[in-house]
């Protein structure tokens, strides 16, 4: 109604100033044209009286002439009547005949203009008409009008044109009331849209381009993948209506009868680790183990890993296999032995410090170095021949996982010629320029090329690693059906959008909200009503830790309102420690930590709380659950399953998710407040404004977030694995048994 008054106030004024200003003109204007008419009207009386009152005159009987004018006087408009002889003297003259008229003085109302008269009877119209007998002046007829009906009706003229100017405005104001008010509505529920990120889903036209044309490919994989859930529920059967463990056991039964999975990694699920004498099982911290893990608890199969725990050794049997998860084994651990010149090589140098950083535009220089290499390709080779020893058929199905076996897959095929290997890459896959550094580009894409379906989780790095073969290779890339054929082989690109367990694992979300709130506020010293967010990743220079502090520091001092009154709560798991850049990193964490905590501390009560250490899920969890606010402000992530994981801790609903857009989870979630972690300021903002949510926002962005994940859980990404894994063995058997008949 405010904005209503807006409009309206400054238009009754308008419109009341031009009335003001039209009424006097209309007056004048009406009162000039009524009294031009009574010219008219006078000249003719005159002449239809003129022999009339020639032959009463002629009679000298002033009766007959007074007669004459009783008779016309019936006219009701006819005020007074009077003849003015030339010889002078009084005037014959009705009895109305106004005594301001004398005939001495006719002449003044000869001009047309000057013919009004005020008198003590109102405004009168006095014309003056010649009577001429034999050819000379005899005298003058004077008729005056009654002009009181021309007030009258300037009356009612000024008063029409009020109501026509009252009657303008309320149609006016209506009009406009009833357009800004649609208009402010749809402004409202284009700037709600936004928010929600629904306008990702609108293609974008020329007409109609999306606002932020660099979100366009995050718009592009949702609407992919909403359509590939629609295309899933048409075509699923009611056997089959949720992804979950038991969709994925009937997969392995049904489509593919039983057949050998394996799976190799080199991070693995469990690690066993001699801490004061003890031997301890620990969960490491990595979005890879975390997806894995489900699906094989699940699949059962193998899962072949480096052995990387201080008692793995000892917990392994003659095979060096270990069946986990302790107390309730489900599947084996084989583990690989890698001495420590090859882990060094293999996994920090050519992996960590080549490739990663290669693959992640967060601006840390790749380093290739050709020691490295060997040992990558030895590596590559000793979880080659793991795979071969494990391999109960000459065609199990391999799940290769990520970039540190570029050349297993191409290793397994020489061996095991019949396999079907599914290689997930769990990283972004950049441009071919940005690719193209690598002095050993060719090699790498050949290893990858052995693999029968190459993973990613966004379209948009499939359409990367296209355009990657295309430049460097030797090799035929059908970008319809997404296959490039090399030496003869064809190897489907395929999007498969990792994700988390569904419903998440009960021990993770048994303590209530309200406990683990008051818990990690108490055990942090923090008061019982401190705002708190939570940030959790491994001490990764590609997460944007950096970033996040500076942008927690920026709301500080934006709005001081929050100093003493949030606090963030960094839990950093200390990754990669022997490489330098890390270590580096770590040391500028802390700084930055420590400088906005001098600052910003109040009552005891930091704005930054630093934890470089490993925590275990529940741990996480409980985090998660305490928070109000989670950041995922990664410069750069394949997918990032620690937004997906904050969205199934939130089972009541609550908590906002700030999602950097450029991990692969923005393209899913974009009810998250989207972000560009380089933008310090709009972090500060999107912080603000996720502190100051309305609750039912809340609960409305994650409902849809958590219902999103529900539907594309990690059963969903391996289940649509195997799927086409099982579709593509049915056809090479129809081909094998076509080729025999
Ligand atoms: O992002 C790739 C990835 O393999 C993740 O799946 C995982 O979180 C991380 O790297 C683990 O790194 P690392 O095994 O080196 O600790």
């Amino acid at each position: 109604m405010r904005l209503s008054l807006r409009f309206i106030v400054p238009l009754a004024l308008a419109l009341t100033i031009i009335a003001y200003a039209v009424v006097p003109l209309v007056d004048r204007l009406t009162l000039q044209w009524f009294a031009r008419d009574m010219d008219m009207r006078s000249t003719l009386i005159a002449n239809a009286i003129h022999d009339s009152i020639q032959e009463s005159l002629a009679s000298g009987s002033k009766a007959r002439t007074l007669n004459v004018f009783n008779n016309i006087m019936r006219d009701e408009r006819l005020f007074a009547l009077g003849f003015c002889s030339a010889k002078g003297g009084a005037p014959i003259a009705t009895r109305t005949f106004p005594p301001e008229i004398g005939c001495a003085d006719l002449a003044r109302f000869e001009d047309p203009s000057n013919r009004l008269l005020s008198s003590g009877k109102g405004t009168l119209n006095v014309t003056v008409v010649g009577v001429d007998a034999e050819g000379s002046r005899i005298g003058s007829l004077v008729l005056v009008h009654d002009m009181s009906f021309v007030q009258r009706r300037s009356e009612e003229t000024k008063r029409y044109v009020l109501y026509l100017f009252i009657g303008l405005g309320a149609v006016i104001s209506l009009i406009t009331v009833i357009i800004a008010e649609l208009s402010w509505r749809g402004w409202m529920k284009g700037v709600r849209a936004l928010l929600r990120g629904e306008w990702l889903l609108r293609p974008s036209t020329a007409d109609n381009p999306l606002p932020m044309p660099e979100l366009r490919p995050i718009a592009g994989d949702l609407r992919t993948l909403i359509r590939d859930m629609e295309a899933e529920y048409r075509a699923r059967d009611d056997s089959q209506v949720t992804w979950s463990p038991e969709a994925l056991r009937a997969i392995l039964r049904n489509d593919l009868r039983g057949d050998d999975i394996l799976v190799v990694s080199n991070r693995e699920p469990y690690m066993h680790v001699r801490r004061d004498g003890r031997v301890e099982v620990s969960r490491p911290a990595s979005g890879l183990v975390t997806a894995l893990e489900p699906v094989m608890r699940a699949c059962s199969g193998t899962w072949i890993a480096h052995g990387s725990g201080s008692a793995d050794r000892e917990t392994v049997d003659a095979n060096d296999r270990v069946a986990v998860p302790p107390g309730k084994p489900a599947y084996n651990i084989r583990r690989v032995w890698l001495t420590p010149e090859e882990e060094a090589g293999y996994y920090f140098g050519f992996a960590n410090e080549g490739l990663w950083p290669l693959c992640h535009i967060a601006h840390v220089r790749p380093t290739f170095r050709s020691d490295d290499r060997k040992q990558y390709i030895e590596a590559n080779r000793k979880f080659a021949d793991a795979v071969f020893q494990e391999a109960k058929t000459p065609d199990p199905i391999v799940l290769v996982q990520d970039y540190h076996f570029a050349l297993l897959p191409r290793m397994i095929r020489d061996r095991l010629p019949e396999a079907t290997i599914i290689t997930f890459w769990h990283i972004p896959w950049p441009n071919p320029e940005a690719f193209g550094i690598c002095p050993w580009r060719e090699e790498l894409l050949d290893g990858l090329l052995g693999s029968s379906i190459l993973g990613f989780h966004t379209r948009f790095h499939c359409n990367n690693f296209l355009d990657t073969v295309d430049r460097i290779l030797e090799a035929r890339v059908d970008r319809e059906t997404f296959e490039v054929t090399y030496g003869g082989k064809a190897t489907a690109v395929k999007r498969y959008p990792i994700s988390i367990e569904w419903p998440p694992a009960d021990e993770l979300i048994r303590k209530p909200v309200a406990e683990c709130r008051a818990d990690v506020r108490g055990r942090n010293d923090l008061p019982p009503d401190q705002f708190v967010g939570i940030g959790v990743d491994r001490l990764d220079y590609t997460k944007g830790i950096v970033e996040r502090f500076l942008a927690v520091e920026r709301l500080l001092e934006m709005e001081p309102g929050w100093v003493g009154k949030f606090s963030f709560i960094q839990i950093a798991a200390p990754s990669r420690s022997a490489i330098g850049e890390y270590r580096d990193f770590e040391v500028r964490v802390r700084e930055l930590a420590g400088r906005i905590n001098d600052r910003f501390a109040k009552g005891g009560v930091p704005p930054i709380l630093l934890k470089v250490e490993h925590h275990e899920p529940p741990d996480v969890y409980e985090h998660f659950r305490a928070a109000d606010v989670c950041c995922v402000s990664s410069l750069h992530d394949g997918m990032n399953l620690v937004a997906k994981e904050f969205a199934a801790s939130r089972d009541d609903d609550r908590g906002v998710l700030i999602l950097s857009q450029f991990t692969g989870a923005s393209r899913e979630l974009p009810e998250a407040l989207i972000v560009n972690p380089y933008d310090i300021d709009q972090c500060a903002a999107a912080l603000h404004m996720a502190l100051t949510m309305p609750v039912t926002e809340q609960r409305d962005r994650m409902r849809i977030m958590r219902g999103l994940i529900s539907e594309f859980n990690v059963y969903r990404w391996a289940g649509r694995m195997l799927l086409d894994a099982a579709g593509m063995r049915r056809r090479g058997k129809l081909q094998d048994d076509r080729r025999a008949g």
